[in-house]
């Protein structure tokens, strides 16, 4: 249970939230590199931590994410017309480049200086993985940019998918953490979908389903641990990887390619699930790159222009009480990615969580909102920078290992627990 202020502190991202001026430490993933394919391909409008904006790429091939509206009346820039370097507003002409800045008000005289004072707000964009990520924090803040794995790897190796889910951020990130449900919730799934089927970690999480969990303190967050019974007295361990504020990465299984998501807020209620999928050592497969299109595994069918799920609330999620009697799904929707949003949807845009009765299973929860607070303070009242922004702090991976009951996993599986190019994942 969260006291009702500590809800509202931990759900509202808006500019001047102690949480917005958080977020806005860190580089967010904000599009997906091919929603700008080309020079002066049409602009795209993207809502970030409750602000509207608008994202572009010039002529030369400079990205560039400006306030949504122009400087004179404020019309929608995405009617802009981009051409010769810059964003021009079909109103009255005025013209911006990637950095917001005004270049030219056709209505003044030649020679007037009035163009150089106006500037639009404007955050960095950069590419980094096949994912546009940008920085909306003060430019003396701004750290290097982002150092995950899955967006350092070459792009034959990396592949990121990004859907609407209209609920907050922060329950959306507590499902990604609480790797409890996928006992129940996936069960029916994970010997069947491609990205997760055929290997000996789904027997252990389907043999043993009284997971006990051990949550330890990580340098940028958590390793969230759920322990299962395995062979002859040892411990089939899957660790979770939480990294301040909205990472997480799931454990691997068998020689699949590995997985996690950001959840970045759009607005209180709504937000961004991206979710990545990557090996540190090979290729990506034809025919995972065709699952990830399919919205299999983590993700989800989507509408390519809204990036909202085909299964949504309008239409209950496709729900198949058929499938679900039938334990072909286990909660009568398709696709642990669907499961997942629709369970949180469900629960209301921003859920009262004084109202929850948590169990042994939610400390993951329980501790990663506490780090949250903790930081959060510290931010505000001294300006300390949060954990998670350290490159040592996003090289990192989650791991899946199996460890006789004397040794605790944090030791024991220390290395696996850092991205190290060449080395494989920790899996079973
Ligand atoms: S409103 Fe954009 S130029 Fe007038
Ligand atoms: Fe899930």
């Amino acid at each position: 249970m969260l006291k009702k202020e500590h809800n509202e502190l931990l759900t509202q991202t808006g500019p001047g939230t102690p949480m917005g001026d958080l977020f806005r430490r860190y580089w967010m993933p904000a599009l997906l590199a091919e929603e700008l394919p080309e020079n002066d391909c049409p602009p795209v409008r993207i809502k970030l931590l409750s602000e509207r904006l608008l994202a572009f790429r010039d002529t030369q091939g400079r990205y560039g994410l400006v306030d949504e509206f122009c400087a004179h009346r404020g019309v929608s820039l995405w009617f802009g017309r981009n051409e010769n370097c810059g964003l021009r507003c079909p109103y009255h002409g005025w013209k911006y480049d990637v950095t917001g800045q005004c270049t030219e008000v056709p209505s003044e005289p030649s020679g007037s200086e009035f163009s150089k004072r106006i500037k639009l707000k404007s955050y960095p964009l950069i590419e980094r993985g096949g994912v546009l990520w940008t920085y909306m924090g003060s430019p003396d803040k701004q750290p290097a940019p982002p150092e995950w794995e899955f967006a350092n790897v070459p792009l034959t190796q990396t592949i990121s998918t990004k859907r609407l889910q209209e609920c907050n951020w922060l329950q959306a990130l507590e499902g990604g953490i609480d790797s409890s449900h996928v006992s129940w919730l996936h069960r029916a799934d994970l010997n069947t979908d491609p990205l997760f089927n055929n290997n000996r970690g789904n027997q252990y999480n389907l043999g043993d389903m009284r997971p006990v969990f051990e949550v330890v303190e990580s340098p940028g967050g958590l390793y969230i641990g759920a322990r299962r019974n395995a062979e002859n007295g040892n411990y089939y361990w899957r660790i979770t990887q939480w990294v301040m504020p909205n990472f997480t990465m799931i454990p691997p299984r068998g020689g699949h390619s590995l997985h996690g998501h950001f959840w970045v807020p759009i607005d209180d209620e709504n937000c961004w699930t991206w979710s990545y999928e990557y090996h540190p050592t090979r290729p990506l497969t034809v025919e995972e790159v065709k699952a990830v299109r399919e919205g299999k595994g983590i993700h989800a069918p989507a509408d390519p222009k809204t990036f909202r799920p085909f299964a949504n609330k309008d239409n209950d999620y496709l729900m198949d009480r058929a499938a679900q009697k039938a334990g072909k799904t286990f909660s009568g929707v398709i696709g642990f990615g669907m499961q997942d949003s629709s369970l949180q949807e469900s629960m209301g845009p921003i859920v009262d969580r004084t109202k929850e009765n948590l169990v042994g299973t939610d400390n993951g929860i329980i501790m990663m909102r506490y780090r949250l607070l903790i930081a959060v303070k510290a931010l505000t009242d001294k300006g300390i920078a949060p954990p998670g922004i350290d490159a040592v702090h996003q090289k990192i991976r989650s791991a899946a290992v199996i460890l006789p009951p004397d040794q605790p996993f944090k030791e024991a599986a220390k290395e696996a627990f850092i991205a190290k190019p060449e080395v494989a994942p920790a899996s079973i």
